[in-house]
């Protein structure tokens, strides 16, 4: 059995996965406390993952059915994230290994965002572009082999999970905004337009969208205060209708160029019921297959931990007890 560990950020995780790849359990503690303040606390969110990480490890042992002696393995997130947060799952991962006498497996983040696709039924095949999606990074990527993967484009300042909570901002919503702003775009129309960014490449920018939704806010509430209480569906709509359009339309532009007919979704926000309904209308559209982890798979879990780190450990790429968290750890790194 392979134990999997996930504190980068806000949600305390622990998945056990067997020696065939697959899940047995998947545990995640979410911080609530933070919605209270608009955004993650970091000194809060390691403070809750020290409480919380043993309680969920013993949960998920109990889910799979088995104890800390049937483990032969532990991975860990080792970055991008919080670094007090990615501390704890690293501390906890080093000991618990030490005390075992059993290999420990560092996994980047966004690797296992992208590997969470390994977990369903329908695997995309290699190479693959994913689009991954979250609240502290947008990037599109090339994926060769569980291993070998390139950044073929990312966002030159705020990330597409950033847009969505920043705008939840404005609109005097909770954090995260994401899913409410789905929830509410459902119901209304995208029927205001925000521009789309010219940007080169394959790169993104979400922070002129910020401040033109601002400036129509206070353009639209100086003439009318309950402007957004009487629009805030359609409002919603019309924002998240821009922000995958941004993000659609460079995939696209990603596939014609690499001639690369497979392409997913990962993070957090792929959990957006606009950007999985657009992607299925590209790929209808040009007769490319598309891939989207089930939505429990896509916000920051560890089941998605253990299957990067179940490549690794077959690969026989280990990490040593020198091992540190890294919060900046780029996705190219070994
Ligand atoms: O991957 P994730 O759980 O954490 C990071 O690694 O950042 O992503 C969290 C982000 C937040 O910005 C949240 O608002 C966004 O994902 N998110 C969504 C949805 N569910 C989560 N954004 C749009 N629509 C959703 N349904
Ligand atoms: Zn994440």
């Amino acid at each position: 059995m392979l134990l999997a560990i996930e504190s980068s950020c806000d949600d305390t995780s622990a998945a056990v996965m067997d020696a065939e790849g697959r899940l047995l359990s998947n545990v995640v503690a979410t911080q609530e406390m933070h919605r209270r303040w608009g955004g993650v606390v970091p000194e809060a969110a390691s403070r809750a993952h020290l409480s919380n990480i043993v309680p969920v490890v013993d949960e998920a042992l109990r889910r799979a059915g088995c104890g800390k002696n049937d483990l032969r393995a532990i991975a860990f997130t080792r970055g991008p994230g919080l670094p007090g947060s990615l501390h704890v799952g690293v501390s906890f991962a080093k000991g618990l290994g030490l005390a075992l006498g059993i290999p420990i497996v560092e996994v980047h983040h966004i690797q296992a965002h992208i590997l969470a696709h390994f977990l369903e039924e329908k695997k995309p095949s290699f190479p693959f572009l994913c689009l991954t999606v979250a609240g502290g990074h947008t990037q599109i990527v090339r994926i060769d082999s569980p291993i070998s993967m390139t950044i073929l484009g990312k966002t030159i300042d705020d990330a597409a999970g950033e847009a969505f909570d920043k705008t939840g901002k404005l609109l005097g919503l909770d954090y995260p905004a994401g899913p409410i702003i789905d929830r509410l775009a459902r119901q209304g129309t995208p029927r205001f337009a925000f521009p789309e960014p010219a940007i080169p490449h394959l790169d993104f920018s979400f922070s002129g969208l910020k401040t033109n939704i601002l400036r129509f806010l206070e353009k639209n509430m100086r003439e009318n205060p309950a402007f957004v209480q009487e629009n805030l569906s359609d409002i919603c709509a019309s924002v998240q209708e821009r922000i995958v359009s941004i993000l659609l339309n460079k995939l696209e532009k990603a596939a014609l160029q690499t001639d690369i007919r497979d392409l997913a979704l990962a993070g957090g926000v792929s959990a957006n019921s606009g950007l999985r309904s657009g992607l299925t209308a590209l790929a209808e559209k040009h007769g490319w297959q598309c891939y989207v982890p089930r939505p429990e798979h896509c916000t920051d879990n560890a089941a998605m931990v253990a299957m990067a780190g179940h490549f690794k450990w077959q690969a026989g790429l280990y990490a040593d007890q020198e091992v540190t968290a890294e919060p900046h750890w780029a996705l190219t790194s070994p």
